[in-house]
């Protein structure tokens, strides 16, 4: 269920890295209690950096973020990773203990919570994420990829933020393993509550899974909305040099053929077809 009033307020926001480089233009937006977005756009376009900028890691050049009623520009990291969590692009970036659990450890102990606390979060982590036994005491490296993944989100959760946000979740992963972690994620969406933004390339994924989608090009928001609602908008698509996916372009082909031109997956589209069928008939 979604509430009404924003958890996430980006207001007039730009941002500047050091050497000059405009990586965020005039943003504006609001993200509700229990939204499932994906923020897609090519290389380049900011989508990470945004993120940064949602957890309070980079504070913003101009204009502000409100998180929960916190402003980013002052606020503390402390009260940030509390609020929202960032999985990193690569996981590897992000692990770097000898172990798993002290890995997922680390995040709360480093917020001074005390060794009971730090024992409890560590262990009902590992539990959302299904981190079997054998590993908790191996060194992450040792892991698969999507075990480590498994790891860095775990690490994210034992700090109990709201809205989580995992950079690229399925890059590197086959279609089984890319399904099993969007499910995951579906799960920390539906039956725990969690706020969940990916970035991705793989738009398969995002009209499987996100409910809203955010379209990025150089540094600028081009297209905010239903997910069904933005692939339609094939000509601010086409700005953002992302094409919708292939199901979805295949509904929108011959719109005498009566598809949905914001089909989103192959049951859906399944579904229309049988429908009209049932109609003919
Ligand atoms: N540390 C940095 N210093 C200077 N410029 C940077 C830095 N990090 C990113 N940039 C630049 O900021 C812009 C936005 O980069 P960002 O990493 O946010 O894009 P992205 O959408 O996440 O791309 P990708 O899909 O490749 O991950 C790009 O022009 C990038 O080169
Ligand atoms: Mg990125």
């Amino acid at each position: 269920m979604t509430e009404k009033a924003p958890y996430i307020q980006v207001i007039d926001l730009d941002f500047e890295y050091p050497d000059g480089t405009q990586a965020l233009k005039e943003i504006n937006l609001e993200i509700v209690k229990g939204e499932f977005i994906a923020l897609i756009g090519q290389n380049g376009s900011g989508k990470t950096t945004l993120s940064k900028c949602l957890n309070g890691l980079y504070k913003p050049t101009a204009g502000d973020i409100i998180v929960d009623g916190l402003n980013t520009k002052k606020s503390s990291i402390v009260q940030m990773v509390k609020r929202v969590g960032y999985v990193f692009q690569n996981p590897d970036h992000q692990l770097f203990n000898s172990n798993c659990w002290d890995e997922i450890a680390y995040g709360p102990r480093n917020i001074q919570l005390s060794d009971e606390e730090v024992k409890e979060r560590v262990e009902e982590a590992i539990q959302v994420v299904g981190l079997p036994k054998i590993y908790h005491s191996e060194h992450p490296f040792f892991l698969s990829k999507g075990l480590r993944q498994r790891v860095a989100i775990a690490s994210i959760l034992a700090l109990r933020p709201h809205v989580i946000i995992v950079d690229e979740p399925t890059t590197g992963q086959d279609m089984k393993q890319s399904l099993e972690i969007m499910d995951f994620l579906q799960d920390l969406n539906d039956k725990h509550g969690h706020t969940i933004i990916i970035i991705t390339h793989d738009m398969p994924i995002v009209g499987i899974y996100a409910r809203r989608v955010i379209a990025m090009a150089q540094a600028r928001i081009m297209a905010d909305g239903p997910t069904g609602e933005v692939f339609t908008q094939t000509e601010v698509l086409e700005k953002t040099f992302l094409a919708p996916p292939q199901i979805t372009q295949l509904a929108q082909a011959d719109p005498d053929l009566g598809f949905n031109p914001g089909t989103l997956t192959v049951e859906d589209m399944v579904g229309q077809f049988l429908e009209m069928m049932g109609r003919r008939e």
